[in-house]
């Protein structure tokens, strides 16, 4: 009857209009440097950085999704706006905070040598006349070109970071300079290769990480930043914390 077919239209008119479709961030990541950013066995991108933006998302009340994104393209795919933000343990230096706006610190690093067990190296530098590996264009990168010369042959750049190491247990090169959490993590867990570790906390300076965003993004870096905050009172990044490197 009339009344039926009246109903539904009734119905819709009253009804609120679908919500939009909500954003989902895209999260760049060179998901190669465990413990921070890893592939597991199924392909799903894990460790600290994903636990930590997670979490502030999760405050935030916004969706991100992690995508695997090659460290030499990494800075390019926020600039072109393939990546709405970056997560891949980037150190905040002068020279990035002028091409992107990075949040908070979330991270205290520095270099840390790795070696042969065998090895005579017991400072930065002893690696003068050496040949050492890095990931090209990581701060390890800039510390060792600044050490060997910028025109030494020495300094071998690779892709990655495990592939640098890979050279150093195949004796390609003699030392990996990378970030510490990275260097103890790749150490411990391959006892086979025979590494160890060099420090040297007068030859490194301290560094942070960020996560980055396009310049002029303070939308979602509010979001970020805020989340961070909230996270960091409420003891979820103490718990992440103490996951990956103990309490
Ligand atoms: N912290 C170093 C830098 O910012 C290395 C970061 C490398 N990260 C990565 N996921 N491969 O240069």
């Amino acid at each position: 009857g009339k009344k039926e077919e009246a109903a539904p239209a009734a119905a819709a008119a009253s009804a609120p209009p679908p919500p939009p479709p909500a954003k989902v961030y895209v999260i760049g990541t060179d998901a190669a440097y465990a413990p921070f950013e890893s592939q597991n066995e199924k392909g799903e991108i894990v460790g600290f950085s994903m636990d930590i933006l997670t979490a502030v998302a999760a405050k935030g009340g916004f969706e991100i999704k992690f995508v695997n994104t090659p460290w030499e393209g990494i800075f390019n795919s926020l600039q072109q706006g393939d990546r709405d933000a970056l997560i891949s343990s980037i150190t905040i230096t002068d020279e990035r905070k002028q091409t992107m706006d990075f949040s908070a610190p979330y991270f205290d690093a520095e270099q840390l040598i790795a070696v042969k067990e065998t090895s005579k190296v017991a400072k930065f530098g002893d690696l003068k006349k050496l040949k050492v590996g890095v990931q090209t264009g990581t701060t390890g990168d800039e510390v060792v070109t600044k050490l060997l010369g910028k025109t030494s042959t020495n300094v071998k750049r690779f892709e990655s970071t495990p592939l640098a190491l890979k050279e150093l247990q195949s004796g390609g090169v003699d030392a990996v300079v990378a970030d510490n959490g990275v260097v103890i993590h790749y150490v411990a867990n391959n006892p086979a290769d025979k590494f160890k570790t060099v420090a040297d906390k007068t030859s490194f300076a301290p560094e942070q990480y960020g996560i980055a965003v396009k310049k002029g993004n303070t939308e979602l870096l509010e979001k970020i930043n805020k989340g961070l905050a909230d996270i960091k009172a409420d003891g979820s990044y103490d718990k992440i914390f103490a996951t990956y490197f103990g309490a």
